[in-house]
């Protein structure tokens, strides 16, 4: 595909009219992005929101001036925040860019924009780029830097972008939380001075903070109204996200790969890319954004994110580290009699000089212990096959123990301080193998390749990954590069899941670290999935999977039925609630199925068949939040409905319970307000069907009303329970 140079001239008749002849328009159905870019002149931003009209665009400088640059460099205005900090080769710590070409192209998948910025003085050139995505509201904006300046140059800051926020009421939401605890959301009004979210694992970018954020601009979030900016920065390695807020009429809004320990030795022609940072804008609140993000995910960003996914049995929590050939048939004989249709076998099944029975040791050693597993993988696929359903396995392929064949033949090829011993993670012998060297690049490539070259039946990888970069220090990289360990370390993992994804483009593949420490756009192109967290408890569930479906699309989140009392958290939850909230997600379990019960059994295998049911429209409809979990109303719900809003599942769990309790009546939205629906409650537990069991309302009653959902169960009396939950499956007729 070739590029369209695009004139100041020309620029003036394809976009905006002779009177924006320096303007360029970002376009998606329901938003617009002006830039104002004279050729010798700054690159400015002018406008991001609502989709404006040729007469708003023609006059819109008038009252949006192009205040800032769209992507500041430190040197010229040194008291403002920059999104760029360099040194030149000679000292010189400034920049000053100037435009000195427009280009856009069509791609197969949307439209790319370049604005070429070269400094007045030195050979040093950015590109800004804009991608657009044909079908949805998300532009993606990132920069590419080079230079030809005689020696190095030294990047101090390389954010991918900028973006100022009119200022008035503007609400942050985004998410915190670490293990056990991952996506826990904090709404809060943006203030003078600087509010920083960040990174510095090294490796899990998603425990502690996340690099996603939404801003509310017409004050207190709201989920189902109110214009929202969201922005995602697709990158998997260290982040900072940065709002910086002083005495003018905007917040500064700063994304992009953490430069603290990671400034960047820039040699002449080599090109830096900064990761994409996604932006989207809609009217339609915070689950508006959400829509916005799960559909782009889904289409571009997500790998085989138009497939189902399978409902499947993990034998972690069942079994541990306790894996043997006849305990991993059964659990897959329980999970085929169910309807489920995958077993992954997690952690514990490899080493041969030294066995995997707890965490301290073997990774690394991906062979088979024949101890426990004496017929191989090939035993395993040959019981998968005769239950009926896929195999699936476990890694942790960036890692090794100090007790592994591994680290013993290549000590070189952990990272690790020079000249100090490693310190140590998981288990106390945990180290991190040193992605930025190609041979350890190939080692974790030629692990899947071989898994997969010998056994093409395996149809799903869970690919863990259990240590923060603890140390810094790297033997392949150079002593004057010691500094790119981060960032060459995420380049190294790229290029590795490149060459997967290259060769098994269908397998499934789950991004799990630590539970959910690797929640990210930069990461998921490559994954199918993530494990949300290693908390598998149903009442905390519903707080992180709240969160984190304000970026992330429900065909993503592992969402496993688990065992009671709880093994994080040690609570009690009926089997009925553990289900109705794992199904508002990609519908697994978690659990050891010789323990249940024949009647917990025919209870998951009811849900089982009623998921299947509404896969699709869990999977690939359009999430609508209701009514918050952190609202504190004892009650949280949420509805999925598909894009002809022909069906819809809702799904209204209780978040605590007292004696005659009051809880809000949840209404609905989403729905067509013309379209007459069926009610029809799955997994019922109840000695009686609810009063509007089979009944009809139009939507325009149940987005105005809701129905009232009783507070609790009725079951027998030894049976009553402190927790009530209800999934509605709504049809409209035909
Ligand atoms: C951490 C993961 O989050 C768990 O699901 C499990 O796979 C363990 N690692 C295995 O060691």
């Amino acid at each position: 595909m070739t590029f369209k140079k695009i004139s100041f001239l020309l620029s003036a008749c394809l976009w905006c009219g002779a009177a924006l002849a320096q303007n360029i328009t970002i376009s998606t159905p329901k938003t617009s992005m002006v830039l104002s870019a004279p050729i010798g002149g700054n690159l400015n931003y002018v406008y991001y929101g609502s989709k404006l009209s040729p007469t708003d665009l023609e006059n819109i400088e008038t009252t949006h001036p192009s205040l800032y640059s769209a992507y500041p460099v430190y040197g010229m205005n040194c008291p403002t925040e920059a999104a760029l900090a360099v040194k030149h080769a000679d000292g010189n710590m400034s920049l000053e860019m100037e435009v000195v070409n427009v280009t856009t192209r069509i791609e197969k998948d949307g439209e790319l924009t370049v604005v070429e910025l070269k400094d007045k003085i030195y050979p040093f050139f950015v590109n800004v780029y804009y991608k657009t995505f044909n079908g949805t509201d998300v532009i993606e904006t990132w920069t590419e830097i080079k230079h030809q300046e005689k020696k190095p140059v030294s990047l101090n800051r390389f954010h991918s972008a900028y973006l100022p926020i009119r200022r008035g009421n503007v609400w942050l939401t985004h998410l915190y939380g670490s293990w056990a605890n991952e996506g826990k959301v904090i709404q809060e009004p943006l203030q003078p001075g600087v509010k920083m979210i960040k990174n510095k694992d090294g490796l899990r970018n998603s425990h502690t903070a996340h690099p996603e954020v939404l801003f509310s601009l017409d004050g207190r979030p709201q989920e189902n109204s109110g214009a929202v900016i969201g922005a995602a920065l697709c990158y998997s390695g260290n982040y900072k996200l940065m709002v910086d807020t002083h005495d003018d009429e905007y917040h500064h809004f700063f994304a992009g790969i953490n430069e603290e320990n990671s400034a960047y030795t820039l040699p002449k022609e080599e090109v830096f890319t900064t990761p994409a940072l996604a932006l989207t804008y809609t009217n339609e609140g915070l689950s508006g954004s959400s829509r916005n993000f799960h559909g782009w995910a889904r289409q571009y960003k997500l790998a085989n994110g138009n497939q189902p996914r399978k409902i499947l049995l993990n034998s972690w929590e069942g079994v541990y580290f306790d894996i043997n050939q006849e305990g991993m048939d059964q659990m897959m004989n329980d999970i085929a009699s169910m309807g489920g249709e995958l077993f992954v076998m997690d952690d514990g099944w490899f080493g041969d000089k030294y066995q995997r029975n707890t965490d301290n040791s073997s990774l690394g050693d991906w062979v088979v212990d024949t101890r426990k597993l004496p017929d191989g993988i090939e035993g395993l696929l040959r019981d998968a096959k005769k239950n009926g359903v896929k195999f699936g396995i476990w890694l942790e392929p960036e890692m090794a123990n100090t007790t592994s064949e591994l680290y013993e033949k290549h000590p070189e090829w952990i990272i690790q301080a020079p000249q100090r011993d490693p310190v140590l993670g998981r288990g106390g012998t945990q180290v991190v193998l040193d992605l930025t060297n190609p041979q350890v690049q190939d080692f974790i490539y030629q692990l899947v390749d071989n898994l997969m070259t010998n056994y093409p039946e395996i149809d799903y990888i869970k690919w863990d990954a259990n240590m923060a970069i603890m140390n810094h220090g790297s033997t392949y990289l150079a002593n004057d590069k010691q500094s790119h360990l981060y960032i060459d370390y995420h380049r190294g993992l790229e290029k590795v899941c490149q060459r997967i994804r290259a060769k098994y483009p269908d397998l499934t593949i789950q991004a799990c670290a630590s539970g959910g420490g690797r929640v990210n756009y930069g990461l998921l192109p490559y994954f199918d999935e993530f494990w949300v967290s290693d908390n598998t408890d149903a009442l905390q569930r519903i707080y992180m999977q709240w969160g984190t479906s304000y970026f992330f699309p429900a065909i993503a989140m592992g969402s496993h039925i688990s065992a009671c009392p709880n093994h994080q958290t040690f609570r009690t939850i009926p089997l009925k609630y553990r289900i109705d909230v794992a199904m508002s997600g990609r519908l697994g379990m978690e659990i050891q199925p010789k323990n249940m019960s024949e009647e917990e059994k025919a209870l998951c295998k009811n849900a089982i068949a009623a998921y299947k049911e509404i896969r699709p429209i869990v999977q690939f409809g359009d999430l609508y939040r209701l009514q918050s979990p952190y609202d504190n109303l004892g009650v949280a719900s949420l509805l999925y409905a598909t894009p002809e809003k022909d069906k819809a599942v809702f799904y209204w769990w209780k978040t605590e319970q007292f004696a005659n309790q009051h809880l809000p009546r949840v209404k609905m939205a989403g729905l067509d307000p013309d379209q007459v629906y069926t009610i029809k409650e799955l997994n019922r537990v109840d000695n009686e069907p609810l009063s509007f069991e089979g009944k009809r309302f139009t939507g325009a009653y149940l987005m105005a009303n809701g129905l009232d959902i009783p507070y609790s169960h009725k079951l027998d009396y030894h049976k009553l329970n402190d927790y009530a939950s209800r999934v509605l499956y709504l049809e409209a007729a035909q």
